[in-house]
């Protein structure tokens, strides 16, 4: 008999672990999806499911790889990162968002992905029994590490009643009291919901009284279409006094696999995060920093993706309306996020998101991703694989036609 699970943290034995709880639905979701493949070899899934872009990252970021990779000087370990990657990290907060007075060298370093820096930002701040507020649905990673470390997450519910924004005003004082981190991600996913310089000044305000750092996680800050500017949360005054933004280069320049990002703001939170990082990892491949050096300094990468987005967004929207769904084209990111219908013409009921995601997956071979709390929505993502305009109307004529087929009702 192996006495290893016996072994394995009392932890991992919590049920309440959201963690668990999402990776089993992702799981449930995955293995659901590889059935529906294996069944039907020949039926064309399209997937919406994909949280990453499906182009890979601009040549000439791989090309400077290529050239860095086999440099003697860039095999050595990276540590807290090279200068060069926190200059241009400056640089395009400057350039992009207009943040101005960033330290390059005291106020940002270089991540292993901003998963990563989000993992490691608890043991910076939680004791056993201090909170980590966050909203619902959120990007899961802190609430995890705070629970790990015994620390307790409070949910602020993001909702279609509060326009996906958090409501600070009916947090009970002894919340608030035992409070220290507060993770907020905008653009947001999964909504799709943009910050606006009032929601910040909101944050900052909240943030200052209750003596809360903030972490804002800016990982699809540069997605934006339709007129929208990508907004930094350190560019509100008295940003850099609570707290620290997470920019990552995943999203904005197809590079999720190289595993690169920044955390910029505080310099307490910086210099706190550097002891922690430094007995984490050794930094990121220099040659991958230097890439990401040059793709900071091309923000037209970016305007690509947003473009094809918007294009893929009009298309979908519009499909989406006509079946009945109620949805809207997000100003940025590329998901947007719709309430399921209530059954089908022919007798069935949706229990949940993750009844309707499944049926989906099952009768138009469409894969989505579902959220139950606070609201029954699934996310749809338009980074399905397509190589041209023509190929992505074909996509959304066949999720149209799928769609009508099942004569949802709402
Ligand atoms: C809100 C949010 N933050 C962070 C990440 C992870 O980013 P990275 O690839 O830089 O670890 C994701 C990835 O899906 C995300 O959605």
């Amino acid at each position: 008999m192996s006495y290893i699970n016996d072994t394995i943290a009392d932890r991992f034995r919590d049920k309440s672990f959201d963690i668990a709880k999402d990776d089993y639905k992702f799981i449930k979701i995955k293995k659901a999806k590889e059935d529906i493949k294996k069944r039907y070899p020949d039926m064309e899934l399209i997937d919406l499911g994909i949280g990453e872009p499906d182009l890979p990252a601009d040549p000439n970021i791989v090309r400077i790889l290529s050239q860095e990779a086999g440099k003697s000087k860039n095999r050595r370990y990276a540590d807290n990162g090279i200068p060069e990657f926190q200059e241009a990290a400056a640089t395009y907060l400057d350039k992009i968002f207009g943040v101005k007075n960033i330290n390059p060298y005291k106020e940002i370093l270089h991540g292993i992905g901003a998963k990563s820096i989000l993992s490691m930002l608890p043991l910076c701040f939680i004791n056993p029994g201090d909170i980590t507020i966050t909203t619902l649905p959120s990007y899961p990673i802190m609430a995890t590490h705070t629970k790990y470390l015994g620390g307790v997450v409070y949910g602020l519910p993001l909702t279609k009643e509060n326009n996906f924004y958090p409501d600070f005003s009916n947090i009970p004082n002894i919340i608030l009291y035992r409070s220290k981190l507060l993770y907020i991600n905008y653009p947001n996913n999964p909504t799709g919901q943009v910050p606006t310089k009032e929601f910040y000044k909101e944050v900052i305000d909240f943030a200052r009284k209750n003596n809360i750092v903030v972490v804002a996680d800016s990982s699809y800050a540069a997605i934006t279409f339709d007129g929208e500017k990508p907004l930094s949360f350190l560019s509100i005054d008295g940003a850099k006094d609570v707290g620290v933004e997470i920019h990552s280069l995943s999203k904005s320049f197809n590079m999720t696999g190289w595993r690169l990002a920044f955390i910029a703001g505080n310099p307490d939170v910086i210099n706190i995060f550097s002891k922690v990082k430094a007995n984490s990892d050794s930094g990121q491949f220099r040659a991958i920093q230097k890439a990401g050096i040059y793709a900071l300094n091309n923000h037209e990468i970016t305007h690509k993706n947003c473009e094809k987005y918007s294009r893929r967004f009009d298309l979908l929207i519009d499909i989406l309306k006509e079946v009945g769904f109620d949805a809207k084209k997000p100003k940025s990111t590329f998901y947007c996020y719709i309430p399921i219908p209530k059954g089908t013409k022919s007798g069935k009921v949706f229990k949940n998101a993750e009844d309707f995601s499944l049926f989906l997956l099952n009768k138009a071979f469409i894969c989505t991703v579902p959220w139950n709390n606070p609201q029954p929505y699934v996310r749809l993502s338009v980074t399905f694989e397509a190589q041209n305009l023509n190929e992505e109307k074909k996509i959304i004529n066949e999720i149209r036609k799928r769609l009508l087929n099942l004569e949802l009702i709402f």
